[in-house]
């Protein structure tokens, strides 16, 4: 599956929590393109799981991810954003340094992704968590076209990917 990406983008990651985003960056991006909300948390509560740090993370990661859009600089968002206002907060951000935000949707199966979830040592949630996300995935995927993205990318095999990047903004 080929992905056609603005070469100036602002990359919103939308998934579950494992579904795979994470590994999707690894494999795709440059490290330091890519702006994970467990990092910002771990930055700034020393603990990347502490979700009464999100408000903060997530302060600080759009801080940063504004500061590489204004120099140019691509901007891969690695955060579950199934939930409407975080996507909205990231569509805003991208049109205020103009450039184009870009959803990519890693659309695993919520089984595996619990299955993986078990596997984790650094992953400590119930199920119901998991359960919640996939049905915000789900509501996020039929909203998705409406919301701004220049584009939308469902990825339901994530090792079969390339990516294309295309200078023209039409
Ligand atoms: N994994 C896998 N096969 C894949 C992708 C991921 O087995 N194709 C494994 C990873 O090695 C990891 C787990 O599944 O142990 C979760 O993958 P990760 O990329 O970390 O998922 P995220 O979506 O980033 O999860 P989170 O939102 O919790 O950060
Ligand atoms: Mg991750």
């Amino acid at each position: 599956m080929n992905l056609d990406i603005p070469e100036l983008s602002l990359i919103a990651l939308v998934g579950i929590s494992g579904s795979g985003k994470s590994t999707f960056a690894r494999q795709y991006f440059k490290p330091t393109e890519v702006l994970s909300s467990d990092a910002f948390r771990a930055m700034v509560a020393d603990d990347e799981n502490d979700q009464s740090a999100s408000k903060d993370a997530f302060e600080a990661l759009h801080h940063v991810a504004a500061i590489r859009l204004r120099a140019g600089r691509r901007v891969v968002v690695d955060a579950t954003n199934v939930q409407q206002h975080a996507r909205a907060e990231l569509v805003k951000l991208a049109r205020e340094h103009d450039v184009l935000p870009v959803a990519i949707v890693l659309d695993t199966p919520e089984p595996v992704a619990w299955d993986r979830t078990q596997a984790r040592p650094d992953r400590t949630f119930g199920r119901q968590v998991l359960r919640r996300q996939q049905q915000d995935l789900r509501r996020a995927l039929r909203q998705l076209g409406r919301e701004g993205f220049r584009k939308v990318h469902i990825v339901t095999a994530p090792d079969d990917v390339t990516i294309t990047y295309e200078k023209a903004w039409n």
